[in-house]
């Protein structure tokens, strides 16, 4: 399966070709060269130190069901998660900086997809609930796969959020394709991009929608490399609105992201 690549210049999302682009809003999965002032080590040995029993990070109390140091006795992952908000108060300081530079590149993501929909870009903040400005929430996590467990890995599923970017270490993930889940590669330099739920409601009234693209991760077996990744959600405010505007600025429908993300989970549990 070819994937296309893309990267970022004068702070605009950018493809070889125009068939570039469409491949990658058709698969809702694109890659992303990764700029080289990013320090990606640092992101990559910070999840591996977490199965260090001293680690002082595996504090992190939990904030909630999806917050904190989360670490399950029947599951094979070991993971840290945080929402913007708490990034300063429990990351050390160069990984909140990291979230912040991903936070850039999930907006720029967001908008050239705002730009291709066109919605008029006075009403992009209105659409994204001001994820396009640099608002909405976003959680950056750590996630490390101890492949000696036996585990399911991730069921298919969408993301809820506009955009996932991803760092991984080894292959797993998977995206459905006309019904089959074919492998993403891991690439050399490159994050995985992919659309999520909130996206595809934005741009559902417009003159190009982009789909939640469904995805898994494989069973990771003892022979399997550990696998280990930083994932970064551009997500909207639980509390906030998005808007399905058309190019005209007219909106066909609205939802709180409560309602919406409800709604998702009902569709998940069906
Ligand atoms: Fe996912």
């Amino acid at each position: 399966m070819e994937i296309p690549v893309g990267f970022i210049e004068n702070g605009q999302l950018q493809f070889d070709s125009s068939q570039d682009l469409n491949r990658a809003w058709d698969l809702g999965v694109f890659y992303i060269k990764r700029q080289s002032t990013m320090n990606i080590n640092q992101a990559r040995s910070f999840c591996n130190d977490l199965v260090m029993p001293e680690n002082p990070y595996r504090k992190i109390p939990k904030l909630g069901e999806l917050e904190g140091f989360i670490s399950l006795e029947n599951n094979q992952q070991t993971k840290i998660a945080l929402q913007r908000k708490h990034w300063d108060e429990y990351y050390p300081a160069n990984i909140a900086e990291f979230g912040r530079e991903l936070d850039g590149i999930g907006r720029v993501i967001v908008n050239e997809v705002l730009k291709q929909s066109g919605i008029p870009e006075e009403l992009w903040e209105k659409a994204s609930s001001g994820y396009s400005t640099g608002e909405g929430n976003s959680f950056l996590n750590f996630v490390y796969y101890d492949t000696t467990k036996s585990d399911l890995g991730l069921r298919p599923h969408t993301d809820y959020g506009f955009v996932t970017i991803l760092d991984a270490t080894a292959p797993g993930l998977q995206i459905e394709v006309e019904g089959v889940f074919k492998d993403v590669p891991v690439k050399e330099d490159h994050f995985i991009i992919n659309f999520g739920e909130a996206l595809n409601y934005i741009t559902a009234n417009s003159e190009r929608e982009v789909g939640a693209v469904r995805h898994q991760v494989t069973c990771q077996k003892s022979e399997n490399p550990i696998r280990k990744s930083v994932v970064y959600f551009g997500n909207p405010d639980l509390d906030s609105m998005l808007y399905q505007l058309n190019s005209r600025g007219d909106s066909a429908n609205q939802s709180t992201v409560l309602d919406l993300f409800a709604e998702l989970e009902q569709r998940l549990t069906q």
